[in-house]
C-alpha cells in the first residue's frame, strides 16, 4: 500500500477535481487530524486491522480457531439501524412520501453542518472509493465515503469493491454519490479514546435524493455507517432505478440448477430478521436428487429490463453483512463455513479459547464465555451473550455456494421473484398471484409479525411493502406504480410468488420444518415458472396440490400441509380489509390498479365458501 497518508496531501494518482474539491472542503468543515485515502490493498486492510487491535476496537481471534477474523464490540447504545433518525430530505415533502421521515433539505443542511463542524477532531479521516456492482460496469455505481472510523473502512474492503481500481475506473467523471460520515465523538488534546467512538444521544441517517448524497452522524453501526449498502445501493438507488427505468431492491438473488443442469435465477424479497441469508445459501435436501443452489447475492437486486424481454438482476454488494444468532451448521452450513476464517464479527461473544460464539450455534453454550457487553457470562446468567443484531462481515468470494455469474455485469435473467413475511397464521406456504399486477399487489401489502417491541406490540402485523418500508427513497405509492410500469416494460416479467415459511398451529407450533426443506417450495416455483408445474386456482392466485410437490424424503402428511395451504374466508376478508389502512396513508398517489385488485379480491371470497379447501388432484380432475 501507499504509506499512510499523515497529511492532508492526495495520493497522485486521484485526477478526479471534484473529488479532491470535495474532500477538501470536508476535511475543512470536519477538521481531522490526518486524512488517509483508501487504496483496497491486503496490506492496508492488514495495517488498518492492527491499528483497531491497537486501540482496543477489534480483539483478534485465536488463529488456529478462526483465522484473520477479529471481534468487534459496540456501544450499547449503538447497535442497531435507527429508523427514526433516518431521513428522506427530498426538496417537496410530498416525494418523500408519508413513509419516510422528511426535513426541509435546505434546514437539514444547517442542523448538519453544524453537527460536521470539527467532528473528526483528534481523528483520521478515511477515504474510502467503492462501486456497487462489478468494477468499471455500466450498470454500476460509485460512491465515496469519507469517514473516521477505520472500523468501516475496512468493513467497507468486504462488502464493496473499494480502492485505487475505483479511482481509475471513476476517471474524471462527477457521475459518483459523496457519503459523508463521522461517529460524531471528536477527541479533544490528550483525551483517551474508546474501544467504540460514536455519539450515543444524537444520531442522523440523512439523504439528499436530488442531489445524491448521503450524511450520516454519530453511528458507527452496520446500515447506519456502512452508506454503500441501505443509503446508497437501496435509498438513493431507488430513486435512481425510478427516473432510469430500472429497479433497486431489498432482494435475494439465487440460481437453481435442475438434475439436467438447466439454471433457474430467482429474488426474493423479505423483511429484515426472516432469513434471507439462509434462503440464499440453502442446502437442498438430499433425497430431492441433484438439485442445486447458488448465491447471487443475499440481500440486495439492481434489476433491469435487457435482452429477450426479461430482467436482469446484479448483486450491488460484494460481502454479507449477516445476523449471526441463529445462524449454525444446522440452519445454515454454507454461511458457517463462509466465516471459518477471514470474518469481522461484531457483538457476539468471546469464548476462552478465543473463539466466537453466540445464541443458536450448533453444540451445547460454552460453560464460560465474555459478552458481547465484556462481562462474564454463563449459560445460566439469564442473558443473551450475543447481541440478537450481532453480525458477521464476510466477503462473498468465501462463500462455497457463490454463483458463477455473481459478478457478471450483465447480470442474470430472473424467472420468478419471491415475496415472504412473517405471519403465524391467515398467509398460505406458498400461492402465485394471478398477474404480475396482483404479484405487486400481493407484494405491496406483505406484512410481517412483531418479533421485537421496536416497532408496535409483539405479534402486531406491520406492512412492509416489498420489504423495503425502511429503504424507499421516495414516495411508497410511487414506487408501487413504478413495480406497475417496469412490468409492462418488458415482454416475459419474472412470475411472482408468496410465501410463508412462519405459518403455527393454535398451539404455537411452526407448522412447516422450514430452512433446507424451503427447497421443495422452491422447486415448484421454479418448475412454475418454467411453465412445468401443475397448479390449481384459489381465490388468491394458483396453489400446488399436495401431490405438485417433492415429498421425498420428508414425512409431510396430506392433513399437515392442507393446514398450511388453508385460506379462510373470514381471515382473508380481514385481511384485505385491513390492506385499506396503508391504501389510505398513500392516497394521493395510489395506483387505480390496486382499488380494482382489491375489489376482485373481495370478490372471489364472496363466491367461495366460508373454508376455501385445496382439492386432491384425484377430485379435481
Ligand atoms: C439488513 C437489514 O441488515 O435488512 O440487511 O436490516
Ligand atoms: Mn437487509
Amino acid at each position: 500500500m501507499t504509506a499512510p497518508t499523515t497529511s492532508f496531501a492526495v495520493p497522485e494518482y486521484v485526477k478526479n477535481q471534484g473529488l479532491i474539491d470535495w474532500v477538501s472542503e470536508m476535511t475543512a468543515l470536519t477538521k481531522p487530524d490526518f486524512v488517509h485515502w483508501c487504496d483496497g490493498s491486503q496490506e492496508e486492510y492488514d495495517q488498518l486491522c492492527d491499528v483497531l487491535v491497537a486501540n482496543g476496537t477489534f480483539k483478534r481471534l485465536n488463529p488456529e480457531k478462526r483465522p484473520n477474523s477479529f471481534l468487534a464490540w459496540s456501544d450499547p447504545s449503538d447497535v442497531a439501524r435507527v429508523e427514526d433518525r433516518t431521513y428522506i430530505c427530498s426538496i417537496n415533502r410530498d416525494d418523500a412520501g408519508p413513509t419516510n421521515n422528511w426535513v426541509n433539505p435546505k434546514e437539514m443542511k444547517a442542523t448538519l453542518a453544524k453537527l460536521f463542524d470539527g467532528s473528526m477532531r483528534g481523528r483520521t479521516m478515511y477515504v474510502i472509493p467503492f462501486s456497487m456492482g462489478p468494477l468499471g460496469s455500466s450498470i454500476s455505481y460509485i460512491g465515496v465515503e469519507i469517514t473516521d472510523s477505520a472500523y468501516v473502512a475496512v468493513n467497507m474492503r468486504l462488502m464493496t469493491r473499494m480502492g485505487k481500481a475505483v479511482i481509475d475506473a471513476l476517471g474524471e467523471s462527477d457521475n459518483w454519490v459523496p457519503c459523508a460520515h463521522t461517529v460524531g465523538a471528536p477527541l479533544e488534546p490528550g483525551q483517551e479514546d474508546v474501544s467504540w467512538p460514536c455519539n450515543p444521544s444524537v444520531k442522523y441517517i440523512v439523504h439528499f435524493p436530488e442531489e445524491r448524497s448521503i450524511w450520516s452522524y454519530g453511528s458507527g453501526y452496520g446500515g447506519n455507517a456502512l452508506l454503500g449498502k441501505k443509503c446508497l445501493a437501496l435509498r438513493i438507488a431507488s430513486v435512481l432505478g425510478r427516473d432510469e427505468g430500472w429497479m433497486a431492491e431489498h432482494m435475494l438473488i439465487l440460481g437453481v440448477e435442475d438434475p439436467t443442469g438447466r439454471k433457474t435465477y430467482v429474488a426474493a424479497a423479505f423483511p429484515s430478521a426472516c432469513g434471507k441469508t439462509n434462503f440464499a445459501m440453502l442446502i437442498p435436501p438430499e433425497e430431492m436428487g441433484d438439485w442445486k443452489v447458488t448465491t447471487i447475492g443475499d440481500d440486495i437486486a439492481w434489476i433491469k429490463p435487457g435482452e429477450g424481454g426479461r430482467m436482469y438482476a446484479i448483486n450491488p454488494e460484494a460481502g454479507y453483512f449477516g445476523v449471526a444468532p441463529g445462524t449454525s451448521y444446522k440452519s445454515n452450513p454454507n454461511a458457517m463455513r463462509c466465516v471459518e476464517s477471514d470474518t469481522i464479527f461484531t457483538n457476539v461473544a468471546l469464548t476462552d479459547d478465543g473463539d466466537v460464539w453466540w445464541e443458536g450455534m450448533d453444540g451445547a453454550p460454552p460453560a464460560h464465555a465474555i459478552d458481547w457487553q465484556g462481562n462474564d457470562w454463563t449459560p445460566d446468567s439469564g442473558r443473551k451473550a450475543a447481541h440478537p443484531n450481532a453480525r458477521f462481515t464476510v466477503h462473498a468470494s468465501r462463500n462455497p455456494v457463490i454463483d458463477p455469474a455473481w459478478e457478471d455485469p450483465a447480470g442474470v435473467p430472473i424467472s420468478a421473484m419471491i415475496f415472504g413475511g412473517r405471519r403465524s397464521t391467515v398467509v398460505p406456504l406458498v400461492y402465485q398471484p394471478l398477474s404480475w399486477a396482483f404479484g405487486v399487489y400481493a407484494g405491496a401489502t406483505m406484512g410481517s409479525e412483531m418479533t421485537a417491541a421496536a416497532f408496535g406490540k409483539i405479534g402486531e402485523v406491520r406492512r412492509d411493502p416489498m420489504a423495503m418500508l425502511p429503504f424507499i427513497g421516495y414516495h411508497m405509492a410511487s414506487y408501487f406504480n413504478h413495480w406497475l410500469s417496469m412490468g409492462r416494460r418488458v415482454s416475459q416479467p419474472p412470475r411472482i410468488f408468496n410465501v410463508n415459511w412462519f405459518r403455527k398451529d393454535s398451539d404455537g407450533n411452526f407448522l412447516w420444518p422450514g430452512f433446507g426443506q424451503n427447497m421443495r417450495v422452491l422447486k415448484w416455483i421454479v418448475e412454475r415458472a418454467n411453465g412445468q408445474a401443475r397448479a390449481i386456482e384459489s381465490p388468491i392466485g394458483y396453489m400446488p396440490t399436495y401431490d405438485d410437490l417433492d415429498w421425498k424424503g420428508l414425512d409431510f402428511s396430506r392433513e399437515q400441509f392442507h393446514a398450511l395451504m388453508d385460506v379462510e374466508r373470514s381471515d382473508w376478508e380481514r385481511e384485505i380489509l385491513s390492506h385499506e389502512e396503508l391504501f389510505v396513508r398513500l392516497y394521493d398517489r395510489l395506483p387505480k390498479e390496486f382499488m380494482a385488485i382489491r375489489e376482485l379480491l373481495l370478490s372471489n371470497f364472496w363466491r367461495s365458501p366460508d373454508h376455501w379447501e385445496l382439492p386432491d388432484y384425484a377430485q379435481n380432475q
